[in-house]
C-alpha cells in the first residue's frame, strides 16, 4: 500500500516536473506503479522515487512518465477538425506560405502517432499533385519514449485503422500480417517525431501555423495551461489556428486566442 508521504512525493514530483496533476487520482498511481517496483526489485515507492529524483533524466524517471501517463488515441478522433482543417485552417496556411511553401504544422502530444498521420494524410489529401512542391512535413511531439517509439514504427491493427477512408487505407498503409498494417514510408517521412516536455521553453525558431494541442491539458492545472497557452501563442503566426480537444475549453480571458468555434482559437 502506498502511504500518504509516498503519494504526495510522487504527485509532487510530477507536477513540478510534467505539470501532470495527479492529487486526485490515488488508486491509479498506486494501482500502475506497484507491479512495476515488485518487478524492479524496490522495497517501497520511497525508495523508488529516491532514485527518480536523483537523476530526472534517468530511465526510472522515463519509466515513471511512460507508466503514469495516460495515452488514449485513436485514428480520425474529433473528425470534424478534419473537415475544418481542411476547408478553413489549410487553405489559409497554404495562402499565407505561398512564399515558401513550407506549412508548420505541430502536434503537440501526439501519443501513439493515430493524431499526426490523420493530420499528414489530410494534408497531402488537400494538397494533392501540389504536395511535391511544398514542404509539408508535420512536427508530431510527446513525453514519453514509448508511444514515440510505437508511432515511428507505425505498425497499427486492422481495427485501429477501419475509421480512415478505404482509399486512404490503400494509399498509405501495407499489410504485414492477417490484422497488422503499418504505415507505408512515403507518409512515415511526412511526420518528424521527437520527445518533448510541454512544460520546457519552446525550442522552436520558426513560427506554427496551426497547432494541436488536444487531450493532454486536461492533466494539467490552471497556472500551468495558461503559460503553456501563451508560449503557444508566441510561437504562432499571427491568424494561426489552434485546436484543443472538444471537451475542452480555455478561459477567454486567461489568454490572447481569439475564439473561433468550440476548441478552435486563433491568433
Ligand atoms: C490522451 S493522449 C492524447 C493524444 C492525442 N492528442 C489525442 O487527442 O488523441 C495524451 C498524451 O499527452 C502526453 N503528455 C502528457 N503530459 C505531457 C507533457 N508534459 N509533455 C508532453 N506530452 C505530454 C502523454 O504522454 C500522452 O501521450
Amino acid at each position: 500500500m502506498i502511504t500518504d508521504s509516498e503519494f504526495q512525493r510522487i504527485v509532487t514530483y510530477v507536477k513540478k516536473n510534467y505539470g501532470i496533476d495527479l492529487s486526485q487520482k490515488r488508486v491509479l498511481v498506486g494501482g500502475r506503479l506497484e507491479n512495476y517496483l515488485a518487478r524492479n526489485g524496490y522495497a517501497n515507492y520511497d525508495e523508488y522515487m529516491a532514485k527518480v529524483e536523483k537523476n530526472p533524466k534517468g530511465s526510472e524517471a522515463t519509466d515513471l512518465v511512460n507508466i503514469l501517463t495516460t495515452n488514449h488515441t485513436y485514428f480520425m478522433r474529433e473528425s470534424e477538425h478534419f473537415e475544418f482543417m481542411k476547408n478553413v485552417a489549410l487553405p489559409w496556411a497554404k495562402s499565407k506560405a505561398m512564399g515558401t511553401k513550407d506549412l508548420r504544422i505541430w502536434c503537440g502530444a501526439s501519443s501513439t502517432g493515430e493524431e499526426p498521420y490523420t493530420l499528414a494524410m489530410v494534408i497531402q489529401d488537400y494538397l494533392g499533385i501540389d504536395h511535391k512542391s511544398w514542404d509539408s512535413r508535420l512536427l508530431a511531439t510527446d513525453i514519453s519514449k514509448r508511444v514515440l517509439e510505437h508511432a515511428m514504427k507505425g505498425v497499427y491493427l486492422k481495427e485501429h485503422i477501419d475509421p480512415l477512408p478505404e482509399n486512404w487505407k490503400r494509399h498509405y498503409f501495407k499489410q504485414i500480417g492477417p490484422e497488422e498494417f503499418v504505415v507505408k514510408d512515403d507518409l512515415k517521412k511526412e511526420v518528424i517525431f521527437r520527445q518533448f516536455n510541454l512544460m520546457d521553453p519552446l525550442p522552436f525558431k520558426k513560427k506554427f501555423h496551426i497547432v494541436f494541442l488536444r487531450n493532454v491539458m486536461i492533466y494539467f492545472q490552471d497556472d500551468t495551461k495558461y503559460q503553456l497557452i501563451q508560449r503557444i501563442y508566441d510561437h504562432m503566426e499571427p491568424g494561426g489556428y489552434l485546436f484543443i480537444g472538444l471537451t475542452e475549453r480555455l478561459d477567454r480571458r486567461m489568454m490572447k486566442f481569439n475564439y473561433v468555434q468550440p476548441s478552435i482559437y486563433r491568433k
